[in-house]
């Protein structure tokens, strides 16, 4: 057990990660030439890229959205997925300089393939401006068309390009200018988690003429999620060498892992958060396993054991998800849950239906009442209730021209309720009930 758990932490953790390309170690084993839940982003470069190096001029593109979203991630991949005979990647993280003007003297050692350079910062930029993108003395030069069109595209990757819009915005617009000189077949992207920065920049571009595309990227969505989870479980079941496809979907009970995506989609979450609750997930498995074992089991291992899984055996139970959920996200909607008003918390309780819509829950909501004693609302204030709920993001309703013909989805669990009212004596009777449902 616990060479699996090793694999799926190492799995899911950041420093496994397809990150900057000069990180040689990736001899990466994964055969996806994709970002998993950016494929859109991903051709989307692509075609810019394509495009670009058929015009046989420079060009340059913002890429935006908020930390954790992939914007690295689908970058560095698919220019480490480049021929290398036609492109050269330079990339830089912005936030790595002490002096934002030494970002020159980055540039330029890796154009000029230097192992260091002595330059200062303002001699690198001219040599930069000089000898690598530069305008033409005469317009039509064929010889040095010729030449250009031998060299290789230079792909520049300025990433956490925040702080010099922010701070160093001269720097930025001398860089961006590159890609418009004649000689350049300079690709150039700024990666930038604020919209708003970026946005503030594009009308100084608009100004000298360049009119700078930006490409969203907006947090993962559910389905998303999943794709990135069945991604890696794919690399765990690869290096623990399950290749049964049966074995496989014993690690994880189903829908654990459409839980955890819907949660964390819901809440908006940092990409980086979902492979903190698997990690968390492997902790408990591992005192889980720990406290399991007999005195005279030895904890040791065959490194080269695989565990067949029995029928109805998963490795992440939904009993495990649930517990690391609740350390995850309980208090907020614990929180939501408690600070509602009374009828609407009873509506909560009125919600475990298999077909939830408004009309149903308004029937199981009068049900519960009569258990407790309760006078129920009218439909009007029902509606109003519900809509107290759906704000305090504990419900969703999809649009519907007629109220009674709105799905609701439920965004708290069971054992979020009985944990938000296990001390309340007016649900205790509805608690007893859900408790052993
Ligand atoms: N689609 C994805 N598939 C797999 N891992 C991802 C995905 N998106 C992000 N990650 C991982 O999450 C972390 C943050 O991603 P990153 O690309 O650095 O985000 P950003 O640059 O938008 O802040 C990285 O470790 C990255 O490998
Ligand atoms: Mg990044």
């Amino acid at each position: 057990m616990q060479r699996l758990l090793d694999i799926v932490n190492k799995n899911f953790s950041l420093q496994t990660d397809l990150s900057p390309i000069d990180n040689k170690n990736n001899s990466e084993e994964d055969d996806d030439s994709e970002v998993p839940g950016r494929k859109t982003q991903y051709r989307k470069l692509g075609t810019f890229i394509n495009k670009a190096t058929k015009s046989c001029k420079g060009d340059s593109l913002y890429i935006c959205g908020t930390p954790g979203t992939g914007k690295t991630l689908t970058l560095t991949t698919l220019s480490k997925n480049l021929p290398k005979n036609k492109y050269r990647t330079i990339y830089i993280n912005c936030m790595d300089f002490s002096q934002a003007s030494k970002i020159y003297i980055e540039i330029y050692r890796r154009l000029s393939n230097l192992k260091s350079t002595k330059k200062g910062a303002s001699e690198s930029l001219e040599l930069i401006e000089s000898n690598f993108f530069y305008d033409y003395e005469t317009d039509g030069d064929q010889e040095l068309e010729n030449l250009k069109k031998k060299e290789k595209t230079v792909i520049l990757i300025l990433d956490e390009v925040d702080v010099l819009i922010e701070k160093f915005s001269s720097i930025l617009y001398r860089i961006f200018e590159w890609p418009t000189r004649d000689s350049s077949k300079l690709i150039l992207f700024g990666i930038a988690n604020d919209l708003g920065l970026v946005e503030k920049s594009l009308p100084r571009f608009a100004k000298i003429g360049m009119d700078i595309e930006v490409l969203h990227f907006e947090p993962y969505v559910e389905s998303q999620i999943l794709e990135i989870f069945q991604h890696r479980i794919k690399r765990v079941c690869k290096e623990y060498g399950i290749e049964n496809e049966e074995q496989k979907q014993h690690l994880f009970e189903p829908e654990t892992l459409e839980m955890i995506s819907k949660r964390l989609a819901s809440n908006r979450c940092d990409i980086r958060k979902a492979f903190d609750v698997i990690r968390r997930l492997v902790t408990l498995k591992f005192e889980q396993h720990i406290e399991n074992a007999d005195c005279n089991d030895s904890l040791e291992e065959d490194p080269n054991e695989v565990i067949d899984f029995e029928p109805n055996q998963y490795c992440f139970t939904m009993e495990l998800v649930n517990e690391v959920i609740s350390e995850f996200f309980e208090s907020k909607v614990v929180t939501n849950m408690k600070s509602l008003p009374i009828h609407a918390q009873l509506i909560l309780f009125s919600s475990f239906l298999t077909i939830l819509n408004f009309e149903t829950l308004y029937k199981s909501y009068k049900n519960h009442c009569s258990i407790i004693s309760f006078t129920p609302m009218g439909k009007s204030d029902f509606s109003l209730s519900i809509d107290s709920i759906v704000s305090n993001g504990l419900m969703s309703m999809n649009q519907h021209k007629l109220e009674s013909g709105r799905v609701i989805r439920l965004l708290y669990s069971k054992e979020e309720l009985s944990m938000a009212f296990k001390d309340s004596i007016i649900f205790e009777p509805i608690l007893q009930e859900l408790n052993s449902q």
